[in-house]
């Protein structure tokens, strides 16, 4: 392989399948992850017409056992992981007294423990690629806006999804420590995006939540994935245990 190789999980649609363009453009072959297979296949097909290739996963990110059969597939069949995007994520609108110890655990799980399950499963692939290849293995996690605000008035995405987004920033900074220098591990911090999980707050509240932004409109999938892009692929780079926010700077949403 002489192409880099992308895992992005969640990479069906929304701010996932933005990231695998946007790494698709910077010259990587994509690996992605998600539970919606048809989605699934429509961005493959859009990520070969780009040039690149596209190996896909029908997988639940929670699933620990599954995330390491995934990586020893991509080391069977491409032999190369040079940068991991850990997207997939879901919200969980319930307060603190309406929310079942089940759902709690989910919302972790499919947010947080899906970084460990992934990060654990690849580096292993990505240390040998970048023995091999050179050029530095990457780590971008996507937490939210939510992680430093605690998302006080979204109807979308309370304190459980707040927890699980803060968590990923610790995790950044332990494990940019950790993995260093052979990997990055970075984050970024979308504000309100116009994607499946962003559209019941930007349907409803569209108009309100432009004018509490200093950019004057809510972001784009695009806004993220150029940053992910970034972090992802720039040559070299000295930047790690990081987050970015992608916000337009947003206030008092
Ligand atoms: N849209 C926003 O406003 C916003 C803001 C901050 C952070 N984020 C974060 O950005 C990431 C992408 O969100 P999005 O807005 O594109 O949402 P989205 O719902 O459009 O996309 C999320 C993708 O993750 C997949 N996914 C969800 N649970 C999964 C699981 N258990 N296993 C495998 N795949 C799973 C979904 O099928 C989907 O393809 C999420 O981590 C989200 O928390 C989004």
């Amino acid at each position: 392989m002489t192409r880099k190789v992308a895992v992005v999980t969640g990479g069906a649609r929304g701010i996932g399948r933005a990231c695998a363009h946007a790494l698709a453009e910077r010259g990587c072959d994509l690996v992605l992850v998600d539970l919606l297979a048809p989605e699934m296949a429509r961005t493959a097909a859009e990520l070969e017409g780009m040039g690149a290739r596209a190996l896909t996963f029908e997988a639940d990110v929670a699933d620990h056992a599954r995330a390491h059969a995934i990586a020893a597939e991509i080391d069977a069949r491409w032999g190369r992981c040079d940068v991991l995007v850990n997207n997939a994520g879901r919200s969980n609108p319930r307060g603190i007294l309406d929310c079942p110890e089940e759902e709690f655990d989910r919302t972790i799980a499919i947010n947080l423990k899906s970084c460990f399950n992934y990060i654990q499963a690849f580096v292993p692939l990505m240390r040998r690629t970048v023995a091999v290849h050179g050029g530095g293995g990457r780590i971008v996690s996507m937490s939210s806006l939510n992680a430093h605000t605690g998302g006080v008035t979204s109807a979308v995405s309370k304190f459980a999804y707040a927890s699980a987004k803060a968590g990923i920033l610790g995790m950044t900074r332990a494990l940019a420590k950790e993995l260093g220098p052979e990997i990055a591990v970075n984050a970024v911090c979308p504000g309100v995006i116009e994607t499946e999980i962003g559209n019941s707050l930007t349907r409803s509240r569209g108009a309100e939540l432009a004018r509490k932004i200093a950019l004057g409109r809510v972001g784009k999938p695009a806004d993220v994935a150029r940053v992910v892009g970034f972090l992802a692929c720039e040559q070299p780079s000295f930047i790690t245990g990081q987050h970015i926010v992608v916000d337009g700077f947003q206030w008092e949403i």
